[in-house]
């Protein structure tokens, strides 16, 4: 009998041992299982929380206090994270942590507006713990969203500007030898004194050199185009086109200008930079009621956005204006080529793309930042030429002759040009691959080779260039293109680059300084 009692006492005990044991197990595990918990919470970026089956904070991580103003612990999750009691944001809180706690993780989107007006995007997300406990994650994704958005809209942009430029190459060939052979006819002694072809001859140069004006916009867009740089002091360059921006504006329409630097430089291309500020003006028109004002601002950027990838000095050069505005939508793809809310036929929508693709090249940028109903300002971020660093431009220097090889696969082209030259006294030959204009150099030993960019084989105009100066060390280089995507390249190599299509007149005033003066030969 007192055997059996020993027994159970022993059992019971034992039983009573192993309960203790697992108690302060299962006590440990929780702890632990706390402890990490809190540990995650804490260290999570945004706001991060624990909340029970009651939707009341358990943990929470020092984030929550800009919402709550204080400890949230114990507090309903919807007032702890200050959301307004019928605002959506309950709603999808709730949602969220009714979802959770049925053991399903969710996901959720909050427009948050703040005080000064501007819209928030928030990400709310919810996991299921065990006992019964959720865990909550709110983060912001304003910044993250927009990034994400800029980098795809300046792909979009890249691969548009590509194309627009792939095309206008073409044509601006095309365009080039039409417009060549109408201007050679022009001068022809037949079409001279006959009125009628000579009318329909002037009829067709017109028509095509407005083509080329529209390839030129195309080419502007994908970056493409040569450009005129010399040093440019902006306080003249403003004050020298605000008669033709107050003509864009009409009359009852106001401009001012704020340039506190006078005498701040850039190095850019002037005529470029005149034809932004008029592009400008003429959307800001559009926007502006009868009285409407436009202000052309210029101020030093003391911080540079890191987005940019800009590094060094520069100047942001504003246009505001107090018009209609644009929506977000619009903001967003304004900058787009070809990206218009005007009729068909009033805009191309190429006006912001051609001013964006301009500051790119210039080694800046362009902003944009529009308020339905307040007005709109877009800004050229431009580089500030400091004179002292710059090397001395150098003037042209002359060759001793007046012999020229002019290499082009086009070869239409190629002899348009060479006649062009011959009509002036100039000795000039061609050649249609880069293989052939390397024999002439040789042979012939000019004193200009005039190239085009792209061949259409494995040397392009660059290589060209390199073998002929190797051949000819004092060859004067000048290149023509209509297209290239190794712009800056050419300008470092050649001695002047001309956009095609360019007129003789074009030709003759990069060419000759070059050459020796025809009295001298
Ligand atoms: N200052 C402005 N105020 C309000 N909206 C503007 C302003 N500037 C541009 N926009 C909007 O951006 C769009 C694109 O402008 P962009 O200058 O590129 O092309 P466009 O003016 O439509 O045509 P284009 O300039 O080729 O004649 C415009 O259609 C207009 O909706
Ligand atoms: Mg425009």
């Amino acid at each position: 009998m007192t055997a059996v009692v020993v027994v159970i006492v022993v059992w019971a005990l034992s039983l009573a041992v192993i309960a203790r044991l697992v108690r302060q197990r299962s006590l440990q595990e929780k702890k632990r299982r706390e402890t990490l918990m809190r540990a995650l919470v804490e260290t999570s970026s945004g706001v991060a929380l624990v909340f029970d089956a009651k939707r009341r904070v358990v943990i929470a991580n020092d984030d929550i206090r800009r919402h709550s103003g204080g400890s949230a612990t114990g507090r309903p999750v919807v007032k702890a994270l200050g959301v307004a009691d019928d605002s959506v944001a309950v709603k999808v809180l709730d949602d969220v942590m009714a979802a959770v706690l049925a053991g399903d993780s969710s996901a959720a989107e909050l427009p948050d507006e703040e005080d000064d007006g501007s819209m928030r995007i928030l990400e709310i997300e919810g996991r299921p713990l065990e006992g019964g406990q959720g865990f909550l994650h709110v983060s912001d994704a304003t910044e993250r969203r927009e990034r994400a958005m800029r980098s795809a809209q300046s792909e979009r942009m890249e691969a548009l500007g590509a194309l627009a430029g792939g095309l206008a190459h073409d044509f601006n060939n095309l365009l080039f030898v039409t417009l060549g052979n109408l201007q050679l006819m022009a001068t022809n002694d037949v079409v001279i004194n006959d009125e009628k072809l000579s009318k329909f001859v002037s009829r067709s140069v017109a028509a095509v050199e407005r083509g080329a004006e529209i390839t030129k916009s195309l080419l502007a867009v994908a970056r493409s185009q040569p450009l005129e740089e010399s040093a440019v002091t902006l306080a003249d360059l403003v004050k020298g086109i605000l008669p033709l921006v107050r003509q864009a504006l009409g009359a009852g329409r106001t401009v001012s200008v704020d340039i506190p630097d006078q005498s701040v430089q850039l190095m850019l291309d002037a005529g470029r930079l005149s034809s932004c500020i008029l592009n400008l003006a003429f959307n800001a028109r559009d926007a502006m009621g009868p009285n409407g004002s436009l202000t052309i601002a210029a101020h030093r950027v003391d911080e540079l956005d890191p987005s940019w990838g800009l590094t060094g000095s520069f100047i942001r050069l504003s246009i505001a204006d107090d018009g209609s505005g644009m929506s977000d939508e619009v903001v967003a793809r304004a900058f787009e080529p070809f990206f218009t809310t005007k009729k068909p036929g009033s805009g191309t929508g190429l006006g912001l793309a051609t001013v964006y693709a301009f500051a790119r090249q210039t080694g800046g940028t362009a902003t944009l930042t529009s308020r339905l109903g307040a007005g709109t300002t877009v800004s050229l971020v431009l580089p500030i030429h400091d004179p002292s660093d710059a090397e001395a431009a150098s003037a042209p220097r002359r060759r001793a002759g007046r012999r020229v090889v002019v290499a082009d696969d086009e070869q239409s082209l190629a002899e348009l040009v060479a006649s062009w030259l011959i009509d002036v006294g100039v000795d000039a030959r061609f050649a249609t691959s880069p293989k052939s204009a390397l024999d002439l150099v040789e042979e012939f030993a000019p004193d200009v080779l005039v190239s085009d960019a792209n061949f259409g084989e494995e040397i392009d105009g660059i290589e060209l260039a390199k073998l002929a100066k190797a051949i000819q060390p004092d060859l004067a280089v000048i290149f023509m293109t209509g297209y290239s995507s190794s712009m800056r390249t050419l300008q470092e190599l050649g001695e002047r680059t001309l956009a095609k299509p360019f007129s003789r007149d074009d030709l003759y005033g990069a060419l000759m300084p070059y050459l020796a003066e025809a009295s001298d030969v």
